[in-house]
C-alpha cells in the first residue's frame, strides 16, 4: 500500500520566488492495483512521483509505504531513494552517444 498524505512541494523560480508545484495530493493505492495520475501539463504528476520516488524532498505532507515512513515532514524522515525499492521512468531521459 502507498499512501501519500497532504503532499506539498514548492520550487523557487528565477526570481526567487515560490511556485507550488503540488498542494495537498492525497491518495492510498493499495497493492496490486493500478493507478493513474491524470492532468493538465504543470499540475504537478511529475513532481508527485519524484517525491514518491525519493529524488526531490518535497516541502510538506508524508508518504509511506506498507506503513514504512518514506517522508514525513512532522517526524523529519527522508529516506533516500536507494533505500524505498521504488523503481520510476523518466519522463524525459538522454542518451548520449559519442
Ligand atoms: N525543478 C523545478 N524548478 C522550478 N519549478 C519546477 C521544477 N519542476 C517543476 N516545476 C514547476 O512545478 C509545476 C509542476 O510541474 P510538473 O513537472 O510536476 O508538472 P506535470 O503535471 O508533470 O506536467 P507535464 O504534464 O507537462 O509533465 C510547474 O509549474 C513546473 O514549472
Ligand atoms: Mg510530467
Amino acid at each position: 500500500m502507498l499512501n501519500v498524505r497532504a503532499l506539498y512541494k514548492e520550487y523557487p523560480n528565477d526570481q526567487g520566488e515560490s511556485v507550488k508545484a503540488a498542494q495537498d495530493i492525497t491518495f492510498e493505492i493499495p497493492e496490486g492495483k493500478l493507478f493513474t495520475l491524470l492532468g493538465p501539463s504543470g499540475c504537478g504528476k511529475t513532481t508527485t512521483l519524484r517525491s514518491i520516488a525519493g529524488l526531490e524532498r518535497p516541502s510538506g505532507g508524508e508518504i509511506t509505504v506498507d506503513g514504512k515512513v518514506m517522508y514525513s515532514s512532522e517526524q523529519k524522515v527522508f529516506v533516500q531513494p536507494n533505500r524505498r525499492d521504488i523503481g520510476m521512468v523518466f519522463q524525459s531521459y538522454a542518451i548520449c552517444l559519442i
